[in-house]
């Protein structure tokens, strides 16, 4: 069939003239230009110089605020199953797990088991074939937890995540793994510290800890280990969200 290149030239113009409003409507939804009558760059940029003192008294007030009832941040569920997560914190986690693409995910305290279940999802799309270790002194999992879809990437070791022979399963699965860890067990200075003596190894350059409830005492463990350290660093970009449980507690790998 014989097309007249006039018509070819036609249809072309039209279709460049579809193209400019398909990409233009796009851009109109990108940035959308709402007042919202404050200025919220110029609130987070004084935020951010305030002194580091006043600056912690914020966010620990509100922290205190939401945990002092024991009913707001206790009653957080991931999929029907009770899971203590300061839902900022698994926000920058979900996107740690994204950017490093571990292969193992080693969990220190396991509770009701949903935490476990949670990283085991964000895992799986980066890592297919991914598993979550996660360790606690006692099964509190709820029924849920060993029944749900994920249970079969996560693998429950019951312990304590600083006894020899937890310690030596965990490295014996790690082996060859990209290793990313949530501490979430005990919060004291001590055990903390112990954990990170036994694990940290396993963390590849680029990967990270993640340590979690540190105002509790974890802290001054943190401060301690990256002192004598300096394969890691406190990642303070991690805290961007201003709301976290894990001051200081994004422990980069840098060498
Ligand atoms: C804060 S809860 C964990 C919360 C859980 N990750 C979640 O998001 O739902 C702390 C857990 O650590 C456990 N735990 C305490 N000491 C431990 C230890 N030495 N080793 C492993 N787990 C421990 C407790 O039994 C408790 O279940």
């Amino acid at each position: 069939m014989f097309v007249p290149i006039r018509v070819i030239a036609r249809s072309f113009v039209v279709f460049q003239l579809l193209l400019c409003v398909f990409i233009g409507s796009n851009v109109a939804i990108a940035e959308p230009k709402v007042d919202y009558g404050i200025d919220a760059n110029k609130l987070y940029q004084e935020f951010l110089a305030m002194p580091e003192a006043k600056k912690k008294k914020i966010t620990q007030d509100f922290s205190r605020l939401l945990n002092s009832s024991g009913t707001v941040m206790r009653s957080n569920h991931f999929h029907g199953i009770q899971t203590w997560q300061n839902p900022f914190d698994v926000w920058v986690t979900q996107e740690i797990i994204s950017e490093v693409k571990p292969d193992l995910i080693l969990e220190t305290g396991t509770f009701r088991g949903g935490s476990s279940l949670m990283w085991a999802m964000y895992l799986e799309q980066v890592s297919p074939d991914g598993r979550v270790i996660t360790i606690d002194i006692e099964d509190k999992r709820v029924p849920r937890s060993k029944t749900h879809p994920l249970a079969a990437k996560v693998d429950f070791l019951l312990g304590s995540s600083t006894a020899s022979d937890v310690v030596a399963d965990v490295k014996r699965r790690a082996k060859g793994k990209r290793v990313l860890i949530i501490l979430d067990s005990l919060h004291t200075k001590d055990h903390v510290a112990d954990e990170l003596a036994n694990y940290a190894d396993l963390v590849p350059v680029g990967g990270y800890i993640i340590i979690q409830d540190t105002p509790v005492g974890a802290i001054d463990a943190i401060h301690e280990f990256v002192a004598a350290n300096d394969a890691f660093e406190i990642d303070k970009s991690r805290e961007r969200l201003l709301y976290t449980f894990n001051l200081d507690g994004f422990l980069k790998r840098v060498k």
